[in-house]
């Protein structure tokens, strides 16, 4: 339709369609139909048609979405179908006595079959539709009466404001939640303006749902995902749990893509277990996962215990965060003589085990978060991110509360510590005098992905380092059974094996050799390049600046970062003594001629599941074609490798014409494609 030949009223109508229809793509699809210019302009087109004929204009329009005026205070609800809670199972066994007692209650001889879905960290809302129209957003309160937040939910994009349904009731149960990665951008906004940072996402959501200014909510970004029906009038529902949230699906609220339906205590295992191998890679936050008997009759039948349903339950992951008290702060001296500030803590069970220190990282971050010793904190380890404090709980502050005053000198060596202009971390200057940074270099040294020398882990390079055993890397080369076996809880056994892992270690390759150096910037992918490159060590030692920067990646800094540490003497001087230690690799000539091949030198994304090939096989394959991978997608990039739900990488990748390559191209193109 164009913009001239309709009427207002009818084109009112086609662009609250379009845009909404543009809006479900964006943020519910995650797949944008449209590019952000041209959705401005429809968007202001409506504006101004509803402005010029405001009797056209409906709470239902997108442009209602934001700008509402800020309320007194909130209205009260009474929901017509009271918003349950639900029954929890920690264990095993209580997963049995579930779903035994729904088995007895449906009298069933076979397994039950069972809806499962996520359990969301966020808050439960109820929707209400009058003939396709969202008329009232409430909070679950106590669960008979909670609050509108009509206005605040309107600004969730998520939330369709028209549906295609003319029931004349539709109360839809969800769950409002702020998407881990808006959480971490809200986060790194306040701190760039100096505001208080929120401690997860669950809060942020909640400090946002119940704001009394709808434009506040607005630049809180907030999503929604429906789990279930309140009150409905008027129409005939799918019969089963798993048929209305595809109902609610095709209505287009945003549903779980995680949800699925199993049998038996042994399917809800196996989904329990898989999602929460899942949990840290969703994009949001999840405490459990929910069960519910899939038939809707079922679940009828078995009714309700007091505020719970009988035929649901949430079966809990163990908690990512607890609070606990701050003992103390003390610093770890790294390789490089960076000092880290380290939280002891009062030993607390998080995340399936026991925490009892994090990272600070640096002095800037406990400025940031206000800590104090003595406070109450709240610590978080979830997946495999580092455990950190994430928070401080400043109203339980204890009177004597200490702050954290960096020392002056270390704590390993006595050198004094400096902090450059500039630079967030502060350094002990010690460097080979001071024990930790020997030791922690020993240890860089020796690790699985450099020198790996199996069984020298942290507790025996100690005892060497303080025992004066060994006083550099080299001097593991020289080492007899006789010196070890004196050691604590080294038994004659256990220093042959060692002795036996270090001589073994002795052949290696220049790209280990390079990195287990720990020179500053030099990580694997740049040892990697260099031995490539070069080919031989003294080459790399020898070169000047302008051939280092010849290297692929090698910019000034890390150029730079080479050429001071073979300058320094006693580097010159330690290498020597570990090659006269009988370390030796496979010299070669530069390599750069004999590598080529359609992936040499090319920038490729890697993008969904491939059929066979796990992420850090492609990866290493395409490394060792002498392609570099890349995260994102841009117009640098040579190809994108993309296998089963691929999602917008590809998408920009098809928008930029990027190459897109699957598995089987890919292993062809490189010549290794498998017959079997
Ligand atoms: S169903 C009658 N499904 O858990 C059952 N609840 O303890 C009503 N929640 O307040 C709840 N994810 O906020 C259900 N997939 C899910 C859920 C879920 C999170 C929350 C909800 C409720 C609380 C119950």
């Amino acid at each position: 339709m164009s913009a001239g030949s309709a009427t207002p009223a009818a084109r009112i109508a086609h662009l609250k369609r379009e845009i909404e229809q543009h809006n479900y793509h964006y943020y519910v699809l995650d797949q944008p139909t449209i590019a952000d210019a041209e959705w401005d302009r429809l968007f202001h087109e409506l504006k101004a048609l509803e402005e010029a004929h405001p009797e056209f204009a409906t709470p239902d329009s997108p442009t209602q979405r934001v700008g509402a005026r800020p309320l007194d205070e909130f209205a009260e609800v009474t929901h017509r179908v009271p918003m349950l809670s639900l029954g929890n199972a920690f264990s095993d066994e209580d997963l049995v006595h579930f779903d035994r007692r729904c088995r007895e209650g449906l009298e069933a001889a076979g397994d039950i079959e069972y809806a499962c879905e996520p359990k969301y960290d966020g808050l439960a809302i109820s929707l209400t539709y009058e003939r396709g129209v969202f008329v009232q957003g409430a909070t679950r309160g106590d669960g008979a009466v909670g609050e509108d937040v009509t206005h605040n939910l309107r600004t969730v994009k998520t939330i369709p404001l028209s549906i295609d349904s003319d029931a004349a009731r539709l109360e839809v149960r969800g769950e409002v939640l702020m998407l881990k990665r808006d959480f971490e951008a809200l986060n790194a906004r306040q701190a760039e303006k100096g505001d208080k940072l929120f401690v997860n996402p669950r809060n942020a959501a909640a400090g946002s749902l119940r704001q009394l200014d709808p434009r506040l909510t607005a630049q809180r970004p907030l999503s929604f995902f429906a789990y279930g029906l309140g009150a409905v009038e008027g129409i005939a529902l799918p019969e089963t749990h798993a048929a209305q949230m595809d109902w609610l699906e095709a209505l287009r609220f945003p549903v779980s893509r995680e949800r699925g339906v199993a049998r038996g205590t042994e399917g809800l295992r196996g989904y329990y277990a898989a999602l929460g191998t899942k949990r840290p890679a969703l994009p949001y936050d999840i405490d459990g996962v929910v069960y519910k008997v899939n038939r809707i009759a079922d679940q009828q039948r078995l009714g309700y215990v007091s505020r719970a349903p009988r035929f649901a339950i949430a079966h809990k992951f163990p908690a990512e965060e607890a609070t606990t008290e701050l003992l103390g702060i003390d610093v770890q001296v790294g390789r490089t003589g960076a000092i880290t500030p380290v939280a002891r803590l009062k030993p607390v069970f998080v995340g399936g085990t026991t925490m009892s220190n994090a990272t600070l990282h640096n002095e800037d971050e406990i400025r940031r978060k206000g800590l104090m010793i003595g406070d109450t904190v709240v610590v978080r380890r979830a997946g495999d991110v580092i455990p950190e404090v994430a928070a401080v709980i400043e109203a339980q502050r204890p009177a004597g509360a200490q702050a954290f005053v960096m020392p002056t000198h270390c704590p390993e060596c006595g050198s004094a510590i400096v902090k450059l202009d500039g630079e967030a971390i502060a350094r002990c200057t010690g460097g080979l005098i001071c024990p930790a940074q020997v030791k922690q270099s020993i240890l860089h040294f020796a690790q699985r992905r450099a020198m790996d020398i199996e069984g020298l882990g942290d507790k025996l390079v100690e005892q060497l380092v303080d025992q004066k055993v060994v006083r550099n890397a080299a001097d593991l080369y020289r080492l007899g059974v006789s010196a070890l076996a004196a050691l604590e809880r080294m038994g004659d056994k256990s220093a042959a094996n060692l002795i036996d892992a270090i001589a073994k270690s002795r052949e290696t390759t220049l790209q280990r050799f390079l990195f287990g150096l720990g020179i500053r910037h030099v990580g694997e992918a740049t040892a990697r390049d260099l031995a490539r490159h070069f080919g031989a060590l003294d080459a790399i030692i020898n070169a000047p600046l302008e051939r280092l920067l010849e290297v692929r990646d090698v910019g000034p800094v890390v150029a730079e970062s080479i050429r001071r540490f073979f300058d320094e003497p006693h580097n010159r001087e330690a290498v020597a003594q570990l090659r006269a230690g009988g370390i030796t690799w496979p010299e070669g000539e530069p390599a750069a001629a004999s590598l080529q091949g359609p992936f040499t030198g090319k920038t490729v994304v890697l993008t969904g599941t491939l059929p066979t090939l796990s992420r850090d096989d492609a990866k290493a394959l395409l490394e060792a074609a002498g392609a570099k991978v890349s995260g994102s997608v841009s117009k640098k990039t040579d190809f994108v490798l993309a296998g089963a739900e691929a999602g917008s990488k590809l998408d920009k990748a098809k928008e930029l014409g990027i190459r897109v390559l699957d598995e089987a191209e890919f292993r062809s193109m490189l010549g290794t494609a498998r017959t079997e």
